[in-house]
């Protein structure tokens, strides 16, 4: 074997997260769930979302949803059937990065109105013109959208309309944001543009991913449990309200107790901050010192999308920079890789998308690799022995990914005892990584058998559906509760 390729190995040993580490992680995040339950302030948030009951598919209306979240802003429409059918119409707009990280809040709440009006005059011009047209005469008779607002980074809610953003996660950074409540922010400016929305609720991406999926595919008890493994992760699960016993002490919360349950958002990408039991190898070390939130995300940045691509490029570059492995140096096939021309030397210069893209080659020649490489690095005619090395690292750092997914999902059954009836769990996924990287979904299920307390029993009664799109669909139901709630105050 090459010393490249005994190097490759030797680092992905270092990815290795076997069954004994899975449990102490469910252990852990089964004790930080529970703090988290108790009291606010901890680093699993477990947020109550005021979300009391899960759809059976028989809601119907028509119905607004936006989704602030990741790198694209979502206006859409989604028009409930009532039969586990709806029909969406939907634009996608690219935020502009100063928005993101430089720009004041009003600054990105504008630019959200604004793109709220443009799809409101394309999709549904008679309604905002006949608003307008009210408006000029004076007449204050509301015929208003209910809007259901996706926003998916840490709130605290203490409505199902209103709720402040505890911090940014994901590369946004708008300082004057953090404390205030996002549903009236985005509200001013829809008012600002006169726009006839009303902000109706409040809505993380995973519990309208749980939302969506339990409204397509209702079954015995509805869906138990919503996730996302994108950009960002994170899951929404639904708890007896006797245990979040935090919430007697949230003296502005409100909120219907006939169920007796509501959903929680755990924020679990914040899980084990203080890494005491997260697995850490010099590349996540690096990784979390850069980047502009150090010490948070602890555990999503070892899982999802926007940092696994950083996870392997620092650990290409630590081996391109080892001149006893000549990892993309010059040679007779391939080109010189220097800070000018390729992106191996940028921070967040390496997409995730490379890694689906290499783990799903099966060819003999490394066709995808070479081409994963050429489109996202530059590096023309690697050798056979490149890509390999390039395999070896995509692979583990994948496959400890999708095994990490496995702690919070373990620990979740565990905790709320899900798996002690024969009844099947419902898990709605959605994000880039349980679409595309291959086997995702497979590796984590995998580990999940391995947590002695689920076992393969257990792991068979764990139904897991994609619920594409399901944040907007998911908005949408939670906007239909919320409008037919009187007690719903305007945020
Ligand atoms: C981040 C956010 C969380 C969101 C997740 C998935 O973890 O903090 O709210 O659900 O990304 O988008």
């Amino acid at each position: 074997m090459s010393a490249l390729i005994d190097e490759a190995t030797r680092i992905a040993r270092e990815f290795d997260y076997p069954a004994d580490q899975v449990q102490r992680g469910v252990a852990e995040y089964i004790k930080q769930s529970n703090d988290g339950l108790a009291q606010e302030g901890t680093t699993l948030s477990q947020i109550p979302t005021f979300v009391t009951a899960v759809p059976n598919g028989s809601e119907k209306g028509l119905y607004l949803a936006v989704d602030l979240g990741g790198t694209n802003f979502r206006v859409c429409s989604v028009q409930l059937h009532g039969d586990t059918t709806f029909s969406l119409t939907q634009s996608k707009i690219m935020i502009p990065r100063e928005l993101m990280a430089s720009g004041t809040s009003k600054d990105l709440f504008l630019f959200l109105a604004r793109q709220i009006e443009a799809f409101l005059r394309i999709h549904h011009n008679e309604h905002f013109e006949a608003h307008q047209r009210r408006r000029r005469d004076g007449n204050n008779e509301e015929d208003l959208f209910d809007l259901g607002f996706t926003f998916s980074f840490p709130v605290r809610q203490c409505g199902i309309n209103r709720g402040t953003l505890i911090r940014w996660t994901k590369g946004f950074n708008i300082p004057d944001a953090v404390g205030h409540d996002v549903c009236a922010l985005l509200q001013s400016a829809i008012n600002e543009l006169h726009l006839p929305v009303r902000v109706a609720a409040l809505v993380n991406d995973t519990v309208g991913t749980l939302m969506a999926r339990s409204y397509t595919s209702p079954g015995e008890t509805g869906t138990f449990l919503g996730a996302i493994f994108g950009t960002g992760t994170n899951g929404a699960y639904v708890e007896k309200i006797d245990r979040i016993t935090k919430l007697q002490k949230m003296e502005d919360a409100h909120y219907d107790t006939s169920t007796g349950e509501m959903i929680i958002n755990a924020e679990w990408g914040s899980f084990d901050n203080h890494l005491s039991v997260l697995p850490s190898t010099v590349y996540d070390h690096d990784l979390d010192a850069d980047s502009n939130n150090p010490g948070v995300q602890m555990f999503e940045k070892r899982v999802s999308g926007m940092f696994l691509g950083e996870i392997l490029r620092l650990a290409l570059l630590a081996m391109h920079n080892n001149p006893d492995l000549g990892l993309f140096k010059p040679s007779k096939t391939s080109k010189v890789v220097t800070p000018e021309n390729s992106t191996l030397y940028r921070q967040w210069g390496l997409d995730t998308s490379l890694l689906s893209q290499v783990e799903a080659d099966n060819t003999a020649e490394m066709e995808d690799v070479k081409a994963a490489l050429k489109d996202h690095l530059k590096i023309e005619n690697p050798s056979n022995d490149e890509c390999q090395a390039v395999k070896i690292l995509v692979h583990a750092i994948g496959k400890r990914a999708a095994r990490l997914s496995a702690v919070p999902l373990a620990a979740i059954l565990i905790h709320t005892r899900k798996l002690e009836t024969d009844d099947i769990v419902d898990v709605g996924v959605d994000g880039s990584l349980v679409e595309f990287y291959p086997n995702f979904e497979g590796y984590m299920l995998e580990a999940l058998h391995e947590v002695p307390q689920v076992g393969a029993a257990g792991a068979k009664k764990v139904r897991v559906g994609i619920s594409k799109d399901g944040s907007g669909v998911g908005a949408a139901l939670i906007a239909l509760v919320a409008s037919k709630d009187e007690t719903l105050q305007n945020p």
